[in-house]
């Protein structure tokens, strides 16, 4: 039987359960960049009630990205210094985190908004340098890895789109030419430095002529070739719609998924109540699930589900959080 508090191998890091704080934007950091001190202590509060691992906030590369105003910006002087001071707490209670990078525009020096089609070889290289260094600036802060966003309609995923993608080169026509982008960079992180690499990516793509579940598995195993070391799937914000009492709407698909990776693959998304979790747990193939809005009601309400073996998130996902672009919960906190 499997239990969301099982210690499990995650990849090279252990885990002291199968939840995984998906990354959640923090709206309390300073003009400048800095930290509050409530962050520090959310933090405190998720690494020690039992999670298993955290992906942090979302970091875009640029000032002038769409998420800009409420991403976390990585090119202040105190970064480093200021995530040290995050990852020391975690790690203080043996969890890991991830940074997570996701950018929207990419201003490749020619356009400030170049999308696939017009995204210059010049361009490509300045692209994968800058997410490299972001990486290596992950590893300076003490993370234990790197998380890039590759889902919703972030950048990387609308360029391994074949919507968006319609290149001639190495880098557009099939598969493996429209995630080399991202094969490349992965390469280069996996080599030259000692971390962790998820990718988060789309189980599949609601427009006409994008990606197709099948293709998204192609997309994870291209992505494992490269060496990636976890996936984790994007839940959206649909999550009401899974709520009303239905199935998760990946659960099929994720155990094709997982059947085809030899990596961790990550589910979530409306997961509130331990028993439920406990269930696609035992039901499936899964093996790790996360969790956001949860975290945002109540930073430590796992503490409760660990000590009672039972619970359900006060959360009830109205979203608030979400569209009001806060990290706070209006109703519980
Ligand atoms: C307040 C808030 C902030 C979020 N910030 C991020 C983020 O920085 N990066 C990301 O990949 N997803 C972000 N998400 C999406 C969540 O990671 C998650 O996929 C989504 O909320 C569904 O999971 P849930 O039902 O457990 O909340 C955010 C969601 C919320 C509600």
């Amino acid at each position: 039987m499997k239990d969301i508090f099982d210690e499990v191998q995650f990849s090279n890091l252990n885990l002291n359960s199968r939840i995984i704080r998906t990354g959640t934007w923090e709206t309390e950091i300073e003009e400048g960049g800095f930290l509050t001190p409530a962050i520090y202590d959310r933090y405190e509060k998720i690494a020690s009630s039992g999670t298993g691992l955290i992906v942090s906030e979302i970091f875009a590369l640029d000032h002038k990205d769409r998420f800009f105003p409420y991403s976390a910006n990585m090119n202040y002087r105190g970064f480093i210094k200021d995530y040290q001071m995050v990852t020391d707490i975690v790690h203080r209670y043996d969890v890991a985190i991830l940074g997570q990078l996701a950018f929207f525009y990419y201003d490749d020096g020619v356009n400030q908004k170049a999308e696939a089609n017009d995204l210059t070889l010049k361009g490509i290289r300045k692209l994968q340098a800058e997410v490299i260094i972001a990486a290596k600036k992950f590893s300076f802060a003490g993370f234990d890895g790197i998380q890039i966003n590759m889902g919703n309609n972030f950048f990387l995923a609308r360029f391994m789109n074949p919507y968006f993608n319609q290149r001639t080169d190495n880098y557009g026509g099939n598969t493996e030419n429209r995630v080399r982008i991202s094969s490349e960079i992965i390469k280069v992180i996996k080599k030259s430095m000692d971390m962790h690499v998820s990718c988060r990516i789309n189980p599949w793509d609601v427009r006409k002529g994008g990606i197709t579940a099948d293709e998204s598995i192609a997309i994870a195993s291209e992505l494992e070739k490269a060496g990636v070391d976890s996936i984790q799937l994007t839940a959206r914000t649909i999550s009401q719609i899974y709520d009303r009492g239905k199935k998760h709407p990946f659960l099929g698909y994720v155990d094709d998924l997982i059947g085809a990776v030899d990596i961790p693959v990550v589910i979530g998304g409306s997961l509130r109540e331990m028993s439920k979790i406990n269930d696609v747990l035992n039901n499936s193939k899964v093996e790790f699930v996360s969790m956001s809005k949860p975290f945002v009601a109540q930073a430590d309400f796992l503490a409760e589900w660990k000590k009672n073996g039972e619970g359900k998130a006060i959360c009830y996902s109205c979203n608030n959080c979400y569209s009001k672009k806060t990290s706070t919960c209006f109703k519980h906190e």
